[in-house]
């Protein structure tokens, strides 16, 4: 087991060494430069043998030419932001419903892009009729239908899946951290361990990842991850990769030092790390549209950094790519009246951002 002081000793020096990236000044705006010219995110990770994508949606691709072509010239792998998930992809016990995640496979293959399986079992995205048959004893069976039904249809054609996602919540007081969920109520811990295994059985050449938030703060939540992560690759859970969802806040510094003893740590229990849902919060920033791009920036880049300085990540997303259509500005999540957040690399008008440079710079700088 690693110890957090015998890394952080370790890394102590690649975190002092010279940043991985050069150090970029003021975004591109304030200096004229003219991003609009430089290639896309997905040629420029290329080069460096990763993939860079963002979750996106079904509906959007087809209705926005704009979002459409934006996706084509960033995009080398795509998630669906909820078409893949439990409800939207399983409302009713007999109705499935695949067109939208079939429709973001078919888009995705037919503009040379990978897929990311987001996500098979997740405590939020569930139905009410799965919720009550998991309160009435038919936990195992459901969870193994929705592996293979899901997973099978797609198999040999999806990188990676989240198999689980945010199965930790410390503050539910249970066993190693987990969270209180329908699935965990009905099955009991070894629902983790299981779906990985059916997942295995179902595409046996997809990345399995377990996918969850918070590798970047402050506190305990890190190491809780990693203990879990212990736990299962000690138990022989088939386990591949950790997805980190990477949501960033300007509210908080990222806590590089043990964002990157994180990730050097789950290295070396032989798992890769996936950055996978990337983006960043602007609320707390005041208005003025460059203070809030460049504190984005900012964040994007320290993270990235941070995480580099353990690992290469060979699959970098960010949760959309234009904050037009992000989650965080989605009607049922924005406050009434409060201006909209700018959380992504494309500007609601599809224009390149600091954000994008900071992703520009980083992949350039490897
Ligand atoms: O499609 C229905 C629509 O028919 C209905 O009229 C409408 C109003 O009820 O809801 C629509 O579904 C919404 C769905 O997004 C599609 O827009 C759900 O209510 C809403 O809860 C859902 O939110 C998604 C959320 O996950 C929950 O699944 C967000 O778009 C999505 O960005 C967010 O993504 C999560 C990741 O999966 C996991 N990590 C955190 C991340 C951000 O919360």
């Amino acid at each position: 087991m690693i110890s957090r002081r015998q890394c952080l000793a370790g890394l102590g020096a690649a975190i002092l060494a010279p940043a991985i990236v050069a150090r970029d000044s003021l975004p591109g705006y304030a200096q004229g430069l003219d991003l609009a010219a430089l290639p896309g995110l997905r040629e420029t990770a290329a080069r460096k043998g990763i993939l860079y994508g963002a979750a996106v949606r079904g509906d959007l691709l087809s209705r926005d030419p704009a979002y459409r072509a934006a996706v084509v010239k960033e995009c080398g792998i795509l998630v669906a932001e909820n078409a893949m998930k439990f409800k939207p992809i399983r409302p009713t016990e007999k109705g499935w419903a695949f067109d939208e995640a079939d429709a973001t496979l078919a888009f995705a293959e037919a503009n040379g892009m990978k897929v990311r399986g987001h996500t098979l079992i997740w405590h939020a995205a569930l139905p009410d009729w799965a919720k009550a048959t998991l309160a009435s004893g038919g936990g195992a069976a459901l969870l193994e239908q929705q592996i293979r039904t899901v997973m099978g249809r797609y198999r040999g054609r999806v990188l990676a899946w989240d198999v689980v996602n945010e199965i930790l919540e410390p503050k539910d007081g249970l066993i190693d951290g987990l969270r209180k969920s329908d699935w965990y109520l009905a099955l009991g811990p070894g629902y983790i361990d299981r779906a990985f295994r059916i997942a295995r059985e179902t595409d046996p050449g997809c990345q399995l990842v377990y996918n969850e938030w918070g590798h970047e703060s402050y506190g305990t939540r890190p190491e809780t991850i990693l203990r879990y992560l212990e736990k299962l690759k000690k138990g022989g859970t088939p386990i591949d990769a950790v997805g980190m969802q990477s949501h960033l806040h300007t509210r908080w510094n990222v806590n590089a030092r043990q964002l990157s003893w994180f990730c050097k740590s789950a290295v070396d229990l032989g798992l890769e790390i996936l950055v996978t849902e990337l983006d960043g919060d602007d609320s707390e920033l005041p208005d003025d549209i460059q203070a809030r791009d460049q504190g984005v920036h900012d964040r994007v880049r320290a993270f990235l950094e941070a995480v580099a300085a353990a690992t290469v990540p060979r699959q970098v997303l960010t949760w959309g790519l234009s904050d037009r259509y992000s989650f965080m500005n989605a009607p049922g999540r924005r406050e009434p009246g409060s201006r909209a957040k700018r959380p992504l690399p494309l500007d609601e008008a599809m224009r390149r951002k600091p954000a994008w440079l900071a992703l520009h710079n980083f992949f350039t700088g490897l």
